[in-house]
């Protein structure tokens, strides 16, 4: 009998918690929800426990305060961290979540040193440098979240305006998870009918700063956190992937070796996602203006990889 999967989540809070609810729901794998905070992971865990007889899933959820719980975890998705607060960027958060997400992940090495690493604390792109450098892991087994969720954002703005399902819009942002990021509006298609065949400039552009801003918009509304259904989901998005070795093709930061012409920077790019985690770097085609803001972008994350250097030490 195939052994379940073990799924870990670090950080019970607003993100992690919600994505333990996907991930039980979608019974992937036995879940270790963990948090510094006393009692929190333990009471979300025995609430979720309780709903298993209802939703009808068999999976074991366990919340702690101890890594020794997470020994020998498939995949970790670290959400630890402060969330940004109204008037807060996601770099000011900066030195706070390197620090978190550099103890995380030396704690999480020790026990499980064949893990993928899905991480999902801001500022994405720095988090992810921070993880990779502290893990020393292979590129392939570090990778964030950020596409799966901006995309999401385009796809749903998109649908909205065309008044159609959004299991029919294709189209994912590239770039940094920050103002810099590129939603790709050359590959956006409603049923393989190129969005600006179907929609006015005018109309693509305001969507386009619409996803932009899709983090803000929240946080806006919200006013004590960010987002965390979208977010979440497309954190379990990834680790489904990986879990079912589903070789999906997928927006995640990854580390760049080359491929878009740049070397060793941490950005998103359309990427399949199998059982090795990282199984391939997509290279589409840019034009002139998607590769000028996708190299603007690049530049904000190697500003942000620079400041990061000074913390981990
Ligand atoms: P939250 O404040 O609800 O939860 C964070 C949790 O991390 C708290 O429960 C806290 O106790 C815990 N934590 C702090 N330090 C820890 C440590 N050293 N070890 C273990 N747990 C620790 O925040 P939320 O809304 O869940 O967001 C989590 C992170 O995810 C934030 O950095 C946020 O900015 C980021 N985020 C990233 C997104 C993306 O697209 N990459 C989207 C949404 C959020
Ligand atoms: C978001 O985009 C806060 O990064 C988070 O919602």
């Amino acid at each position: 009998m195939n052994q379940r999967k073990k799924i870990t989540i670090v950080g019970a809070g607003n993100v992690g918690a919600t994505a333990a609810h996907w991930a039980a729901a979608k019974a992937l794998g036995d879940i270790v929800l963990l948090d510094i905070s006393e009692g929190i992971p333990q009471g979300k865990a025995l609430d979720l426990m309780e709903a298993a007889p209802v939703e009808g899933f068999d999976v074991q959820i366990k919340g702690t305060n101890s890594y020794e719980d997470t020994k020998n975890s498939d995949v970790v998705i670290i959400t630890a961290g402060s969330p940004r607060k109204p008037g807060m960027s996601r770099d000011d958060l900066l030195e706070i979540n390197t620090k978190i997400v550099k103890s995380v992940t030396e704690e999480i090495v020790k026990h499980s040193p064949n893990t993928i690493l899905i991480i999902v604390s801001n500022p994405l792109d720095a988090m992810v440098y921070v993880a990779s450098e502290v893990s020393q892991f292979p590129k392939e087994r570090v990778i964030g979240m950020a596409g799966v969720l901006d995309s999401a954002r385009f796809r749903c703005f998109l649908a909205e305006a065309l008044d159609c399902s959004v299991r029919d819009v294709n189209a994912f942002v590239m770039g940094g998870h920050g103002d810099t990021m590129v939603p790709v509006v050359g590959n956006s298609t409603m049923a393989g009918i190129p969005i600006s065949e179907l929609l006015p400039a005018d109309q693509i552009a305001a969507i386009v700063d619409r996803t932009r801003n899709g983090g803000a918009e929240i946080v806006n509304l919200l006013k004590t956190g960010s987002a965390y259904y979208a977010p979440s989901i497309s954190a379990v998005e990834m680790a489904q992937a990986i879990i079912k070795n589903e070789k999906r093709i997928l927006p995640c930061c990854v580390k760049l070796e080359g491929e878009y012409g740049y070397e060793g920077v941490f950005v998103g790019v359309p990427v399949k996602l199998g059982g090795k985690g990282l199984e391939q770097v997509i290279e589409i085609k840019l034009d002139d203006s998607e590769k000028a803001m996708f190299a603007h972008s690049v530049n904000a994350v190697q500003e942000l990889m620079e400041k990061v250097r000074g913390y981990i030490k």
